[in-house]
C-alpha cells in the first residue's frame, strides 16, 4: 500500500549530516528512509528517530554498488509504495598529495561521491516521475569551488555533482523533477579532521570563516528540507552554498 506521506531517502544517513536531514524530514511530515553502508549506524539512527518503525525504514545501501542501489530502492518502493525525494549524501574522505594517489585512492572517492549519486538518480528516476513534487538534492562541497590541496578526487567529484545537478535539472524538467544541491562549508561533526596526516582542530577551520565559527549539521539539513519543499518550487539546477561566507572572503 502506498504511503499518504511523501517519502525521502537520504543516502549515508548513518552519519552526521544525513541523520540530521532524516530528523528534519520526519519533522516536516515525510516518511524517511535511513540508509548507509554501515547497517548498524543506520539502525541506530532509525531507532532514535522512530522506535515504532512506522515512519522510518532502514535499508542497507552501498552507493558504490549498482546491485545494492537497485535492490535498496526496490525495497523502499515495496515498503512505502513511492519515492519522492532522493538526497545524495553518502560520502567518504581520503587526503593525499596527488602525485602519491593510487588508482584505488581515486576510485575510492569518485565511486562513492559521483558514481554513487549517478546510480541512485538512475534507479530512483522511474519512481520520482510518479511523485507530485519530486526532488533530487545532492550534497556537494565548497571543495568544488576553491582549491584545497590534497583533495583532488574529492573536489573533482563534488564539482561533478554540481554538473550532474545542472544536466539532470534540464533533462528531467519535463517530468517535473527538480534537481538541486547544497555545497556545505566547514561543518562541525563527530569526525576528526586530518591534513597531511596531522589532526586539525575545529577552531582552526572556524578561523577561515568570516563568521568565525563552523556550521552545524542542522544548518545544512534545514536548507535541504527547504529545497525539497514547495517553498523552493522555482529553484532548479542550482547548488546553494551554505558556508558562513567562507568562499567569498578574499581579504587583502
Ligand atoms: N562535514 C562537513 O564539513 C562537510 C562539508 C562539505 C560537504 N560534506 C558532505 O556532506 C556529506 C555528509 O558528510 P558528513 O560530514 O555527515 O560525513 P559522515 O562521515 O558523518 O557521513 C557520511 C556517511 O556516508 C556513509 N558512506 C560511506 N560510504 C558509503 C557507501 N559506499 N554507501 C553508503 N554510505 C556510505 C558513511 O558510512 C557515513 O555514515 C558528504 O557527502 C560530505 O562530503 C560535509
Amino acid at each position: 500500500m502506498s504511503s499518504s506521506r511523501p517519502v525521502a531517502l537520504v543516502t549515508g544517513s548513518g552519519g552526521s549530516l544525513g541523520s540530521e536531514m532524516c530528523k528534519q524530514f520526519l519533522d516536516d511530515g515525510y516518511d524517511v528512509v535511513v540508509s548507509d553502508l554501515r547497517e548498524d549506524a543506520a539502525q541506530e539512527v532509525a531507532k532514535t528517530l522512530d522506535p515504532t518503525g512506522e515512519r522510518v525504514f532502514t535499508v542497507s545501501i552501498d552507493v558504490g554498488s549498482t546491485q545494492s542501489v537497485d535492490e535498496g530502492i526496490a525495497k523502499i518502493v515495496e515498503r512505502f509504495g513511492r519515492l519522492d525525494v532522493l538526497v545524495n549524501n553518502a560520502g567518504n574522505f581520503r587526503q593525499n598529495s596527488t602525485h602519491t594517489y593510487s588508482d584505488e585512492d581515486w576510485r575510492f572517492i569518485t565511486n562513492v561521491h559521483l558514481d554513487g549519486a549517478f546510480r541512485c538518480c538512475r534507479a530512483a528516476y522511474p519512481h520520482l516521475k510518479k511523485s507530485p513534487y519530486p526532488t533530487v538534492i545532492s550534497i556537494a562541497s565548497i571543495a568544488a569551488r576553491i582549491g584545497l590541496p590534497g583533495r583532488l578526487s574529492y573536489s573533482v567529484s563534488k564539482a561533478g555533482l554540481e554538473a550532474l545537478t545542472r544536466v539532470l535539472a534540464v533533462e528531467w524538467a519535463p517530468d517535473n523533477i527538480r534537481v538541486v544541491g547544497i555545497a556545505p562549508g566547514f561543518t562541525k561533526t563527530q569526525n576528526r579532521i586530518f591534513v597531511d596526516g596531522k589532526e586539525v582542530t575545529y577552531e582552526a577551520f572556524a578561523q577561515a570563516v568570516p563568521m568565525k565559527r563552523m556550521g552545524r549539521p542542522e544548518e545544512q539539513a534545514s536548507v535541504v528540507v527547504f529545497l525539497a519543499s514547495q517553498k523552493a518550487s522555482y529553484i532548479n539546477g542550482q547548488t546553494i552554498v551554505v558556508d558562513g561566507g567562507a568562499t567569498i572572503d578574499l581579504r587583502v
